[in-house]
């Protein structure tokens, strides 16, 4: 889909929210890293975002301004990217003592197209230790803060400047802003899912060219709604399910009788002994997605045999982590949509990621889109180690089997008492203690289960959900008479972060 809206990356955690705001707005919008745009044709609006470096460093990141000038569109430049373009229209930018951080009041000291509609006062969000100082004499404030220092300004007809961040939900008016300013790029509106799905199928369709297509799924929503693209486009496909082994009780069944409903056969590979083999007295959680990483690449390719041409449901965010690493916060666990046969199959061509210009919440509504059922798309997150990171310290067939029966006891009650939907994941960890108890005259020494259950909007943060004690008294009763092995149930309270998620 041609891109509407550029904006160009300078590295501020904030970046991918614009695009996904200017996409709200109904604008197809992407990031390009300074100095990447050649491809760049025609947009209607660029956004220069926010970034951690400081524009009087020497090597600190540039834009080419002549071609941004040339363009002949709106520009909006946001914290970096305001001291940035205010330096090039002949400005300079300084140090203002103390980092300005948190929410601010602006005072609007001059009516503008791009401040339309806001009262005179209003709270936006700061991070920033720089900002404009010396402005050039035709640039006019357009707001201030407290201090007196411009937060908005607008340079000429069609350069403006925010310090502060419009696509934060704490600027209170920060999507009237976005809004405005794309009002003035003079094109309408043009992305909307259907619209995009079209169009996604026929390019999808032409880099397919006749070929036949293999893809992996797991039953999750991103290969789910890769797999019913490839379909909606007629290719031949050939679909993957990995049976690992290391899957909640009866998953892989209702994962091969999910997409029979989607009139897409599957082709279910058991290989439970070969993960279980090479995880057999592993403890060390690296290890143990290394070890399980590498066996699905080994299992898959062995089975997917010749490959004309490989289908993955990468998304955008890890595009844009591979593209900008540093920029970014440094990847913590191990992936492997990059491993070494996939840059082979890339390089030669033979590598299609249809879903890498989407966002998690995009891809759902590409699949509604695409007619698959609600309860498919708004399944939780399931880790690719499956339960081998649940099962702290050593994988044995009986130790899966515990976490199993003690899960499937959780997520039942969870969708029973209607709280499945309100929660973002849940799981239950087996954990490698023993503790003492007693069972009718007996005494006992066990392992114990911890329950967690977290709300996120995109795993990089999570809080725990405070479940009503009667859940929890169900799920406990039942798993302590019904687990063998289990004599102690815990509910696990912490916050990500520091605690992850998963337990490993
Ligand atoms: P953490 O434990 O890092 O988990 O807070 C964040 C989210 O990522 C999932 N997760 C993984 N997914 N391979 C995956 O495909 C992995 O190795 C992996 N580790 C964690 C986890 O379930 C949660 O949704």
């Amino acid at each position: 889909m041609r891109t509407q809206i550029a904006v160009i990356d300078y590295g501020s955690q904030y970046s991918q929210l614009i695009v996904r705001r200017l996409r709200g707005l109904g604008y197809f919008a992407k990031l390009y890293l300074p100095g990447h745009w050649d491809d760049l044709d025609r947009p209607a609006a660029v956004v220069l975002s926010g970034g951690p470096a400081r524009v009087n460093d020497p090597g600190a990141p540039d834009v080419d301004f002549d071609r941004l000038q040339s363009i002949g569109c709106p520009v909006l430049g946001v914290c970096y990217g305001m001291q940035l373009l205010n330096r090039k229209f002949g400005g300079t930018v300084a140090h203002c003592g103390d980092r300005e951080y948190g929410p601010v009041t602006m005072d609007v000291q001059r009516p503008d197209a791009l401040l339309k509609n806001l009262p005179a006062q209003s709270t936006i969000w700061m991070s920033h230790s720089d900002s404009v100082a010396e402005l050039p004499a035709a640039c006019q404030v357009l707001a201030v803060n407290p201090r007196g220092t411009p937060v908005a300004v607008r340079w000429n007809e069609r350069f403006f400047g925010i310090q502060f961040h419009p696509e934060v939900s704490h600027t209170e008016y920060g999507t009237e802003i976005l809004r405005n300013f794309l009002e003035l790029c003079g094109e309408a509106p043009a992305f909307t899912m259907d619209r995009f799905k079209e169009q996604l199928i026929a390019e999808t369709r032409g880099q397919i060219a006749g070929r036949k297509v293999v893809c992996a799924v797991s039953g999750g929503v991103d290969s789910t709604v890769l797999a019913m693209l490839l379909k909606e486009t007629g290719a031949d496909i050939h679909p993957i399910f990995v049976d690992n082994g290391l899957l909640r009780r009866d998953e892989g069944d209702e994962v091969v009788a999910q997409f029979g409903r989607l009139g897409l056969g599957i082709d279910r590979v058991n290989a439970t002994d070969h993960f279980l083999g090479r995880l057999a007295g592993i403890t060390d959680p690296e290890e143990k997605r290394r070890r399980i990483g590498d066996e699905f690449i080994d299992v898959f390719f062995r089975h997917a045999g010749q490959i004309e041409l490989l289908a993955q449901g990468t998304l955008y965010p890890d595009v844009i982590e591979s593209a900008t690493s540093g920029s970014k916060a440094s990847r913590i666990k191990t992936h492997h949509n990059r491993v070494d046969r996939i840059l082979e199959l890339q390089a030669e061509g033979r590598l299609l990621e249809p879903l890498a210009e989407l966002f998690k919440d995009e891809v759902r509504e590409l699949g509604a889109a695409l007619n698959i059922p609600h309860d498919m798309l708004h399944r939780h997150p399931f880790p690719g180690p499956g339960l081998a990171v649940r099962v702290i310290g050593e994988i044995t067939p009986a130790r899966l089997e515990v976490c199993r029966a003690a899960d499937a006891i959780f997520i039942g009650e969870l969708k029973r008492s209607g709280w499945y939907d309100k929660v973002w994941q849940a799981g239950t960890a087996l954990l490698p203690v023993r503790t003492v108890g007693v069972k009718g005259d007996e005494r006992t020494y066990e392992e114990a289960v911890s329950l967690r259950a977290v709300t996120s909007v995109d795993a990089m943060t999570a809080d725990w959900v405070p479940l009503p004690a009667e859940v929890l008294a169900r799920v406990s009763k039942d798993i302590l008479n019904r687990v063998p092995g289990i004599n102690r149930v815990l509910y696990d309270v912490s916050t990500k972060p520091p605690a992850g998620i998963e337990w490993e």
